[in-house]
């Protein structure tokens, strides 16, 4: 779908890839609402959209509170006219445990914002998508909802759940006017950890940096070019693309792999 003169919703949209896809979205010509629980973030969002603010809208939600949903569309369709794309983007990781260790709430609450509220916010625009001449959703999986994460399980099981809603939402929807596309980000730099609440995994510095993070704004340009292309799925970077040819020619090689390399994430 072509994103200029659009009207965009994106969750997520106070920090990350979040904001980076709200600013390129106003650069593109968008208008963009820009949804998250964090007003702060949000209001930064703003500050940053500069004079491109005046195409922006903020809505202060938590994701997971269905019951808001129909007065969120109503406030984006009284302020830009119609909806043309919803990014869902919103999302957070667990605590760096064994699913044995891990709590019942932590689950729930991963569950919760990374695949419910998707669902619903998807049910709810829907309608309102479907009206339009064309339309897209964008759903942001991740590249561990292919592969075994340690210590990453349930997120893990969120985002390969959103992987199969898109592609079967896809189906469902070939013969209208609104596109579907996943997108797998593999490392982004960004503050996923913190804004999680969750405590960072114990490794060291040099550790850290044998992941080459991409940077938000890079990940933004590759997942709207996606998203301008119609695209199937979009793999962000190389670890995302090397991992998934990895993957889907040697799953056990992959997955040994990865729970080798990235086992000191796990805090015990
Ligand atoms: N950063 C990475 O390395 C990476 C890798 C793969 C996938 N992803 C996915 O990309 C998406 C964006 O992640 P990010 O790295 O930009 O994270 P981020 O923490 O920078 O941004 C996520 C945003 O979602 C918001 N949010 C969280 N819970 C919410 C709720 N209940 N209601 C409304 N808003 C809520 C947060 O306030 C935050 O602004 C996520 O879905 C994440 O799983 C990130």
């Amino acid at each position: 779908m072509k994103i200029a003169q659009k009207t965009i919703a994106i969750t997520g949209a106070g920090n990350g890839i979040g904001r980076a896809l709200a600013l390129a979205l106003l650069q593109k010509g968008a208008r963009v609402a820009a949804i998250d629980i964090s007003e702060q973030g949000l209001q930064q969002t703003e500050k940053e959209a500069g004079a491109l603010s005046a195409q922006l809208s903020c809505h202060a939600m938590d994701i997971t509170n269905k019951q808001q949903i129909p007065g969120l569309i109503e406030a984006i369709l009284h302020r830009h006219g119609c909806i043309d794309g919803l990014i869902n983007n919103a999302g957070v990781i667990q605590p760096f445990v064994t699913i044995k260790e891990l709590e019942e709430n932590d689950i729930n609450r991963v569950m919760n914002i990374n695949f419910f509220a998707v669902v619903y916010l998807i049910k709810g625009f829907l309608p309102h998508l479907l009206q339009r001449p064309e339309a897209h959703i964008v759903n942001i999986s991740s590249m561990g909802g292919f592969l075994p994460v340690p210590g990453q399980s349930i997120y893990g099981a969120s985002k390969a759940a959103v992987k199969l809603l898109t592609e079967g939402l896809r189906s469902e929807l070939l013969n209208t006017g609104v596109r579907v596309t996943v997108v797998f980000p593999g490392a982004v730099d960004t503050e996923i950890t913190k804004n999680s609440g969750v405590q960072p995994p114990k490794m060291s510095e040099k550790e850290f940096k044998k992941y080459k993070s991409l940077s938000a704004d890079t990940a933004a340009s590759i997942i709207l070019c996606g998203m301008e292309k119609n695209a199937f799925r979009v793999l962000v970077g190389s670890d995302a693309k090397f991992m998934d040819f990895l993957y889907r020619l040697w799953p056990k090689m992959a997955a040994n792999y990865i729970q080798r390399s990235m086992q000191s994430l796990l805090n015990r």
